[in-house]
């Protein structure tokens, strides 16, 4: 038997299924939730209304309601997910999420730049302290100071950037030695990086600018063996611990007696003897062209010695990571530079 009640229930259902289809967003789909499940609301009522049924109607109509509720708050949730990825489709509209995602590459100090920072760092903790000069200097700090006299041939025009007014780039980075004494009285501990630069014919060995690194330490008492003592303890920090020594006499004109340093370690160049840097004792004759500068006696050669190096960074990098064209450094080749 069919009672009043079951009919209309049921187009209020297919009523109400087609008006769920046709909700375009939320909002509308939340009130007609309300205005048929809520307190009050359509097919609630119909809950209400059960007393006016008879012992045999009850049941039937009991379950049919269940499954109305059921079927009616399984379409709204069905209607409101799809409203959800709608959205969210208008949100990611001409978007592939499949396409790879932009890269962003982070850059790296250069090769140099690194060595230097090492080597700086690895001087700091005997106690040096960075000095500076500048890259266009005098004949005076870069070779007179210096002991280096007129006929030398480091200060040939054919080796040199001389600018018109006689200043020239400095060829080593010995002239900062000069301008740290002119502002300094012992103690004096310091280092220099920095560009040098020499009318040199670019080879896998050469460049016309490259990177030295200098080192200066004026006290009472400085002996050869504290410059052996300091030089090969920075290279086997550097280079490893198991890193030997030569010292070969050599000359300088700013030091007596000087050297030539050689390295030999098993990690580099099949553990050949490689000639690192130069160095030697500060020669009085840099402490007299200083003083007379200076006007004064700050620099007593009977009171104090010193001792002085320099090396060549862009060298010391090739031996390092065996490299075996100084020319990579200045190409500037992603390929090559992103590999440190
Ligand atoms: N200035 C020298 C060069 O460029 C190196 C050096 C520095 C030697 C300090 C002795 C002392 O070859």
């Amino acid at each position: 038997m069919f009672c009043l009640m079951e009919a209309q229930i049921e187009s209020l259902c297919l009523k109400v299924l087609k008006e769920i289809a046709a909700c375009g967003d939320e909002a509308q789909l939340e009130a007609l939730r309300v205005r048929l499940l809520g307190r009050g609301g359509e097919l609630t009522a119909f809950s209400d209304r059960m007393r006016e049924l008879s012992k045999e109607e009850k049941p039937r109509v009991g379950k049919i309601l269940n499954e109305s509720r059921t079927a009616l708050t399984s379409a709204l949730e069905e209607r409101k997910a799809a409203l959800v990825a709608e959205q969210e489709g208008k949100a990611f509209a001409g978007v592939d999420v499949t396409l790879p995602g932009t890269a962003f590459p982070s850059g790296a100090l250069h090769p140099i730049t690194q060595l230097m920072d090492r080597a700086t760092q690895i001087f700091r903790r005997m106690g040096f302290a960075l000095a500076d000069g500048p890259d266009i200097e005098t004949e005076w700090h870069c070779f007179d100071a210096l002991n280096t006299p007129a006929d030398h041939p480091a200060r040939n025009e054919a080796d040199t950037f001389y600018m018109p007014d006689g200043r020239l780039l400095r060829t080593h980075t010995s002239s900062i030695q000069i301008r740290t004494l002119e502002q300094m009285a012992p103690p004096v501990r310091i280092i220099a990086p920095g560009a040098a630069y020499r009318r040199d014919e670019v080879d896998a060995t050469h460049l016309a600018q490259f990177t030295q690194m200098e080192g200066l330490y004026v006290d009472e008492n400085v002996t050869l063996g504290d410059l052996r003592g300091t030089l090969e303890f920075f290279f086997r920090e550097l280079l490893g611990g198991d890193a030997e020594f030569r010292f070969r006499p050599h000359f300088f004109p700013f030091t007596e007696p000087s050297f030539e340093v050689d390295v030999r370690t098993a990690g580099l160049a099949g553990g050949r003897w490689l000639e690192i840097a130069g160095c030697g004792m500060v020669d009085p004759a840099v402490f007299h062209a200083v003083n007379a500068r200076r006007g004064d006696q700050a620099l007593d050669p009977e009171r104090f010695s010193g001792f002085a190096f320099g090396f060549g960074l862009d060298r010391l990098a090739m031996i390092q990571s065996g490299v075996p064209d100084i020319r990579l450094f200045t190409d500037g080749d992603q390929r090559f530079l992103s590999q440190f």
